[in-house]
């Protein structure tokens, strides 16, 4: 039989899609007889996006440019749906490949739907149940699962929520491609491969902190910093956070913790200098989706602002815990975690319940038994 070399395209345009595709398309590359590879971002996120398409080398065929200061949901959906069109029109793909939850998984899924071409999910399966929390990304990822062809769940417990939902074809659990790139880097910073940073910390316990949750915009950030603002009260820490640049966001930065003396208000990391950073913390408070599965393979205590997750894995392995956007329950969980060594210890051990490294090789095989290289 003779196999044609077929043409992939990768869609995404957010931080975390960029991080967790780039092994991929990395490991794609490996097999320029199989596989055309083609990128196209649609740059609903720019400053973020591109320090993470300059960290891993990559560079897109189709840049759509469409990232607005403080965009809505609307205006970033219609965008994204009408920049799609001529980007399927012109790289006549076999394959449209989308990961996560976002404005661009979704709309890149309903593109490619539109143009007929079938799609794959990365990090299919992802469920709270709700669709309030996260929004919109629970609606985000079901709308994905409800188009999508093949489905790279990262866990068991992912392609289960898929099985209730009624998918159970085209379903394979991989691991999770983001544990591939933090692995990665993680072992060049231990090799002295990547340099490393010292922070300032004075001999104090380094709190990472980051934070964007939309649900959480208004009074649910003003109480994540009244909470972070009691925490740096204390002699014997320092917080770091880098802001994301979300208007939401960094308005109630500036306005509750820009002042403090123990806080360190930053710009974004890019991703080998966040990696960096998360290996020096004492442990990490965030309501970031990756970050909740980077902390275990780190060996991080992490505690979770949001009330529920659709990470439950490390929750039930103890080394993730929620606390919501509840200001005494914030500060003390930390606290526990800063005073208590037994419950810090209990919460910091190593384990990767989200991957092994290699989903981005099972993801490779997987397309090449389904005829798609
Ligand atoms: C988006 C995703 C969210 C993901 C997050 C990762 C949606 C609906 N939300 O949220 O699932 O967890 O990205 O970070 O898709 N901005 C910049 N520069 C950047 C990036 C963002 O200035 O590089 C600012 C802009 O003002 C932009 C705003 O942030 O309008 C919001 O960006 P958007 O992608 O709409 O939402 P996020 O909150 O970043
Ligand atoms: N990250 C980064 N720089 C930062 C903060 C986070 O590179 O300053 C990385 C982090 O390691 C993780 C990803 O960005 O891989 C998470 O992105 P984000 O929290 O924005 O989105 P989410 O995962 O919640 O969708």
């Amino acid at each position: 039989m003779i196999r044609l070399r077929r043409t992939i395209l990768f869609i995404f345009g957010t931080r975390p899609e960029a991080i967790k595709l780039a092994a991929l398309i990395r490991y794609l590359g490996r097999f320029p007889d199989r596989y055309r590879v083609k990128v196209c971002v649609t740059a609903q996120h720019r400053a973020m996006l591109d320090q993470v398409l300059s960290a891993f080398g990559l560079t897109p065929e189709y840049d759509l440019d469409l990232m607005t200061p403080g965009q809505t949901l609307f205006e970033s959906t219609s965008r994204i749906i009408a920049g799609l069109e001529r980007v399927f029109d012109d790289s006549k793909p076999d394959l449209a490949i989308v990961q996560g939850d976002t404005t661009t998984t979704f709309c890149g899924a309903l593109a490619a739907f539109y143009a007929r071409v079938p799609v794959a999910h990365v990090e299919a399966g992802l469920r709270t149940g709700d669709l309030a929390q996260p929004f919109p990304e629970e609606a985000n990822r079901a709308l994905a699962s409800r188009i999508a062809a093949l489905h790279f769940a990262p866990t068991a417990t992912a392609a289960a929520n898929l099985a209730r939902e009624g998918i159970t074809s085209g379903v394979h659990v991989t691991g999770n491609t983001g544990i591939d790139a933090v692995l990665y880097i993680r072992d060049c910073l231990d090799r002295g491969e990547l340099s490393s940073t010292e922070w300032p910390c004075d001999g104090k316990k380094l709190i990472l902190v980051t934070a964007h949750r939309r649900e959480s915009f208004g009074e649910g950030f003003d109480r994540i910093c009244q909470a972070l603002s009691q925490i740096a009260d204390r002699k014997d820490v320092r917080v770091v956070y880098p802001i994301h640049p979300n208007p939401n966001v960094r308005g109630a930065a500036d306005r509750w913790l820009r002042a403090h003396p123990n806080i360190t208000l930053i710009e974004p990391l890019d991703y080998v200098r966040f990696v960096d950073l998360m290996r020096r913390a004492y442990l990490i408070l965030t309501d970031s989706g990756g970050v909740q599965e980077e902390g275990p393979s780190l060996g991080k205590p992490i505690l979770v602002l949001r009330e529920k997750t659709e990470r439950p894995e490390a929750v039930e392995a103890g080394t993730v815990k929620l606390v919501g956007t509840n200001v005494s329950k914030i500060v003390s969980e930390t606290t526990r975690l800063l005073e208590d060594r037994c419950e810090f210890e209990r919460m910091s051990r190593l384990h990767n319940p989200y991957g092994d490294g290699r989903a981005s090789e099972y993801i490779e095989r997987i397309l090449h038994e389904n005829g798609a290289g």
